[in-house]
């Protein structure tokens, strides 16, 4: 099955697929090793920056590799891309879905600049998400203009801006009344970027409501992080010792997402 059809599975069940971000192998691993477990679709998501930390090609030619290996059905996305040359390179090489994080410009500029992206990439059949409001500046959707967005440019997917913002732990209390009005006003996708840190109930609930994909980064870099740190300041020196452990913390935090969002057993 594809990405598209997975998704419109979870649209049509009210569950979601997670977005986890990588740029290292152990991480991959990690993520992967959890799809495998508890049988869920995964989206493998890099930033512009992660994938080109890892490279391109590589990213892609590890994805497929993996991808057999485990036995899973994972989809790479390029997340918060803003070069239309680098979106259109990974679609061509591979990726099964691109971001398109227009964000930063008037509404209208991101229009036009979607619309360059929309043809090329889907003649690849890879999914477009749009993006219309800052989530990191704490902006939210309109739902009147999130509709406009999508009938104008025909993205597959929608990043919405209901109240959570990246790497945020603190006071995230998502606006559920204005999801509700945005989802009786679009057909698209709904993505709920900044995932880390949204207290369950919230995630269960926006869910519920009509997000059928959520974007996990932030908490996976911490566990990354911590158990990194621990191992190191055990005194190992062994990569393959130290970045084993690693990849078993960031499994762990990749399969409690999975049970929250729903996706278990779904492939
Ligand atoms: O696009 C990626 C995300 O929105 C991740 O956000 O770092 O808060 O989990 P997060
Ligand atoms: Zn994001």
């Amino acid at each position: 099955m594809e990405l598209r059809n997975y998704l419109e599975k979870a649209k049509k069940q009210s569950w979601a697929i997670g977005q986890f971000n990588f740029s290292t192998i152990e991480q991959l691993r990690g993520i992967l090793a959890a799809a495998q477990k508890t049988r869920s679709p995964v989206i493998l998501g890099t930033s512009e920056g992660e994938s080109k930390f890892l490279g391109l090609k590589e990213t892609i030619a590890l994805v497929e590799i993996s991808r057999i290996k485990y036995g899973v059905a994972a989809f790479l996305n390029l997340d918060h891309a803003k070069d239309i040359k680098y979106i259109k390179e990974a679609a061509n090489y591979g990726y099964s879905a691109v971001h398109f994080d227009g964000s930063s410009l008037s509404f209208e500029k991101n229009i036009e600049y979607v619309k360059k992206v929309v043809t090329p990439v889907r003649k690849k059949g890879v999914l477009i998400e749009g993006e219309i409001n800052d989530i990191q500046r704490g902006s939210f959707t309109n739902a009147e203009q999130a509709r406009e967005f999508i009938e104008r440019t025909r993205v597959d997917s929608l990043a919405i801006a209901i109240g959570s913002i990246h790497a945020c732990y603190e006071n995230i209390k998502l606006d559920f009344e204005r999801l509700k009005e945005i989802k009786n006003k679009t057909n698209a996708f709904l993505v709920l970027h900044g995932g880390s840190g949204v207290p369950a109930e919230q995630i269960k609930k926006a869910i519920k409501l009509g997000i059928n994909k959520v974007n996990i980064n932030t908490e996976l870099r911490k566990a990354w992080a911590q158990r990194i740190k621990k191992e190191l300041l055990g005194g190992e020196i062994k990569p393959y010792k130290i970045l084993a452990k690693v990849q078993e913390a960031v499994q762990k935090k990749v399969e409690e997402k999975i049970k929250l969002f729903g996706s278990f057993g779904k492939i």
